[in-house]
């Protein structure tokens, strides 16, 4: 089935990063390093790899440094050049993203996921959409993304990343239930938003990767508050599927997730990044056993 390509990624990018402070006091949570890179650079990477061509940012007071990162910056690249340091030039040249691929715009107010993604309404327009939610880095060979535009090439409609999670986790997340748990790619029959003890349709939970088409907007645009009180994309994916009849599909993700905005995930995450420099890997590997041991 021909479908409308998947040219621009929305990033939600407005979270104040409260479980870092100090860290992210005066500096955005997205541009926390994982390993050697901001935490919002790996996500761009993937988008990238997906064949993404815009990448729409919304953004909060704050986060101006996020908008700097992915912009030129002519003085250092004139430094780094007259000093002969043409790898570590090429690789910046190589992370951005060409003249008019980004846009940014603000979230005014922290009322929910469900509101940062409708404030990209205007620049998305009427087309169908990536979203990554920054904070779930997802490492794997083929990027999760790309797997899901794959996936959308065949199936079309709207597609949610998914993996399963231990039981006793499923209320921190969006819970999915599906015609085929061990399929790679299946029919969601019912999703739930953090779900209360004994509510969740299954363990498999959605991971931050979704493609969505652009009619989620008008429901958005309610403004209706779930849980926590929060204006939640997953309610507005529900009342897509079940109101407006529109299919959606679990993809399952093979590869490991680190959720960078835990503590734990995000030291995890920047030993596995770190491990994946094969220039590095020995030493990091010495390093660490040393330190357990
Ligand atoms: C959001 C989504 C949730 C998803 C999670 C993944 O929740 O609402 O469905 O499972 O991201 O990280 P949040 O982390 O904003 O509470």
């Amino acid at each position: 089935m021909a479908q409308q390509t998947i040219r621009k990624a929305v990033f939600p990018v407005a979270g104040l990063g409260t479980r870092f402070l100090p860290a992210t006091k005066a500096m955005p949570k997205e541009m926390l390093t994982v390993f050697d890179r901001p935490i919002i650079q790996h996500v761009v990477d993937e988008a990238k790899a997906a064949g993404i061509e815009h990448f729409i940012f919304v953004t909060g007071r704050n986060k101006g440094v996020i908008e700097d990162h992915f912009d030129r910056m002519y003085e250092l690249e004139h430094t780094l050049q007259a000093r002969n340091k043409n790898k570590i030039f090429q690789m910046l040249m190589k992370d951005l993203p060409g003249p008019g691929q980004t846009s940014f715009t603000r979230q005014q107010a922290p009322l929910g996921l469900g509101h940062a993604v409708w404030c990209a309404r205007e620049i998305v327009g009427n087309e169908p959409f990536a979203l990554l939610l920054p904070d779930m880095l997802h490492h794997s060979k083929v990027p999760c993304l790309s797997e899901m535009i794959d996936a959308y090439d065949t199936y079309g409609g709207n597609l949610i990343a998914v993996a399963p999670v231990p039981e006793d986790q499923t209320h921190h997340y969006g819970i999915v239930g599906v015609d085929d748990e061990k399929a790679k790619v299946s029919r969601i029959l019912r999703m739930i938003e953090k779900p209360t003890s004994g509510m969740a349709p299954s363990n498999l939970h959605i991971t931050g990767r979704y493609i969505l088409q652009p009619e989620i907007f008008a429901l958005l645009a309610k403004h209706e508050s779930g849980a926590g009180n929060e204006i939640q994309l997953t309610d507005s994916m529900i009342a897509l599927m079940d109101k407006e009849r529109q299919p959606f599909y679990a993809v399952r993700f093979k590869g490991q997730i680190y959720d960078c905005g835990s503590q734990v995930g995000f030291l995890a995450a920047n030993v596995v990044y770190a491990l994946d420099r094969s220039d590095l890997a020995k030493d990091i590997r010495i390093k660490l056993r040393s330190l357990i041991d």
